[in-house]
């Protein structure tokens, strides 16, 4: 097919920016050393902070919260990094780099396949922090950092773009695509990745995953590569993460449906999760048949789901959790319930979409607990927010009955490995609540509290889409907003909770009263990224679309942000702006506060989400044009370490 059929299309099913009249939801409102894994788990657990403390870290005073003390910085549309007064960042990682010991990118993208499988991916997201244990406690100087890479732009990728498409092209794109596992260390001199490196190693669209949970083996499961439904090959659009208590990584799987292409008609499971005539234009499936969905329609189910990678053990498979439902997985936040099940909560980012818990039916006890099938076991819950400012968690369990139907087979649910893969439609009969695109959620570490993002929804209130609800309180909601609840009793495990706005988000100059926002300090939309910090600071990242950047609506609130929140006060402060094009995505600290690494995704991004070969930098040169020892001839997704040079810590 002539490149010219794919002039650096937009990309619609891009988790940032869904296509105008893009609506899915159609329906009426093993680690080797047990005793070293119980110190990593130590050393990961933050729910309470009281196995930090049980490595030696002090605990933040319970009071703590407040905002750390720093000026505000203004919002910015220049093409660098800009950090609030009193701190310093450093490139850490870019794309490009190697992993290990292989070779260093070349400016114009000369690099193959071959190469970029030792090299860092694309489009830098979700990401964590494991620090290795030495002497007992959690190093705060050395590490292993697991990076998201979640799609490429595949006009900055390859020489000449998409012109003369090719399977190396192909090849090149899968193997930009994934995860990266890089081991990190700090000296005198800042942060480097270690190389070469025993641990570090490239995950890509191609590298085998173990199928786990209800839809293992399940029919739907079956392809021709896979007679028996238990390897997929690959992970993709690997968005936010989460991370378990017992040291391994969640990478979600977002987009998926962007990469195949439809049969001529689509069926409406197809259809229900966004797979139709308009793919995102990847081109896998010229050279790469298992994305072609009329030769093999069972691929697409094998997508969507969220994958547990053990960075301690680089010959470990990474393993799709299935029984945490399929469907476009922003990220999976892991709590514990009082009894200490595990509970992981997961957003779907999509207009009309849902947020979903996941409660294990085992309990996990450090050490004793047999965390290879914890996550393989327990119910999955879709929400439900009342107007009334209470919730419910609805089981999507096999056999439940609901009033507008039930998950039998009477309604095409046979077993719970239907409820899995088609989860979306077992959401719908259970009666979810309509979000304005589920995005990141965290826990607060002594509240318990739960905050999610819901960047945006343009929808919200048309004709075609879904009518306003209390949880989604504004028309044509094109800043976004932050909702928080409440766990009864306080158990991540409850039924129900009860819930509030935490913040509406928008410009408080804005001609319209409506979305002016209730944000006290400084402004920003589309909020995305969320994490707390140990003291129980709220940070935030942004991800407006480059479609609407520091134009229209969105005229005054500058390039993406990454910002701090006292959340009892509610005040929000600006702390870091990227460069042009760029989203903020993806934070993880040390142990000891001290050093916060940040992601920069798609600087320079146009309009569309492809970029002109011919004209690479037209938008923006970052990071080299801030950073020398970078590699330059294109913008690079990195992750900076973000440090104060006085020696104190950012986060606790
Ligand atoms: Fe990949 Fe919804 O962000
Ligand atoms: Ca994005
Ligand atoms: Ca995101």
């Amino acid at each position: 097919m002539p490149a010219t059929d794919y002039p650096w299309t937009a990309m619609p099913n891009s988790c940032f920016e869904p296509a105008a009249d893009s609506i899915a939801n159609p329906t009426p409102d093993n680690l080797a050393d047990p005793f070293r894994r119980r110190l990593l788990a130590a050393a990961v657990l933050t729910a309470g902070g009281g196995a930090l403390a049980a490595v030696g870290l002090p605990l933040p005073a319970l009071a703590a919260g407040r905002l750390p003390d720093f000026a505000t910085l203004s919002a910015s549309t220049a093409d660098e990094v800009r950090l609030a007064s009193g701190f310093a960042a450093q490139l850490l990682y870019a794309w490009g780099d190697p992993v290990s010991d292989g070779p260093r990118a070349r400016a114009d993208a000369a690099d193959s396949a071959a190469e970029q499988l030792q090299q860092a991916g694309m489009h830098h997201d979700g990401m964590h922090f494991f620090p290795f244990v030495e002497r007992g406690n959690a190093s705060s100087t050395h590490g292993l950092i697991c990076i998201n890479h979640e799609y490429t732009d595949d006009g900055l990728l390859h020489v000449g773009g998409m012109a003369d498409w090719s399977a190396e092209k192909v090849a090149k794109s899968k193997a930009a695509t994934g995860v990266s596992v890089i081991e990190v260390r700090r000296a005198k001199d800042g942060w480097q990745v270690v190389r070469p490196s025993r641990w570090a190693r490239r995950i890509t669209a191609d590298t085998p995953c173990r199928i786990s949970g209800p839809a293992r083996a399940h029919p739907a499961m079956l392809t021709a590569t896979d007679r028996w439904g238990e390897f997929a090959l690959g992970t993709l659009n690997n968005c936010a993460m989460g991370v378990t208590p017992w040291g391994t990584y969640l990478t979600c799987e977002e987009n998926f449906n962007g990469y195949f292409k439809a049969p001529t008609t689509p069926s409406a499971d197809q259809m229900r999760y966004g797979i139709s005539g308009k793919t995102a234009g990847y081109r896998w499936h010229e050279f790469d048949e298992r994305f072609d969905l009329a030769r093999h329609p069972n691929e697409a189910n094998r997508f969507g789901w969220v994958v547990e990678i053990d960075p301690w053990n680089p010959q470990a498979a990474p393993v799709k959790r299935t029984a945490l439902g399929r469907f476009k997985h922003e990220g999976a936040t892991v709590t514990l319930a009082r009894d200490g099940r595990v509970v992981v909560y997961m957003g779907d980012d999509e207009r009309f979409e849902y947020i979903y818990k996941f409660v294990s039916r085992d309990r996990y006890i450090a050490g004793q607990s047999d965390t290879a099938t914890l996550l393989d076991h327990g119910t999955l819950y879709v929400a439900r927010f009342g107007d009334d400012g209470k919730g419910r968690w609805l089981p999507l369990r096999h056999g439940e009955k609901y009033p507008n139907g039930a998950l039998t087979p009477e309604y095409g649910f046979s077993n719970q490995g239907d409820v899995a893969i088609r989860c979306r439609q077992a959401a719908d009969l259970a009666g979810a609540t309509k979000m304005d695109r589920p995005e990141w959620i965290a826990v607060h570490p002594q509240s318990r509290e739960v905050y999610v993002t819901l960047t945006n929804n343009s929808q919200r209130g048309t004709p075609a889409g879904a009518g306003l609800n209390a949880a989604n309180p504004r028309p044509d909601n094109v800043f976004g907003h932050i909702v928080r609840w409440r766990e009864s009793r306080q158990d991540a495990a409850a039924n129900t909770f009860d819930w509030d706005i935490f913040a509406l988000t928008g410009d408080p100059q804005h001609a319209s009263a409506g979305q002016r926002g209730t944000i006290k300090g400084d402004a920003y939309g589309s909020p995305d990224g969320l994490w707390f910090d140990r003291a129980g600071r709220l940070w935030i990242q942004t991800d407006v679309s480059t479609s609407v950047l520091n134009q229209g609506d969105y005229a005054r609130l500058g390039n993406n942000q990454m910002l701090v929140a006292d959340v009892r006060s509610g005040e929000t402060r600006r702390f870091l702006t990227g460069p042009k094009g760029c989203e903020l995505t993806g934070m993880t600290t040390t142990p000891d506060g001290k050093t916060l690494f940040v992601n920069i995704q798609h600087p320079g991004e146009g309009t569309s989400e492809r970029s002109d070969p011919a004209r690479p930098t037209a938008i923006s040169a970052w990071p080299a044009s801030q950073f020398p020892e970078a590699v330059g001839g294109r913008p690079r997704s990195a992750t900076l370490a973000i440090t104060r040079p006085d020696g104190q810590p950012i986060t606790t």
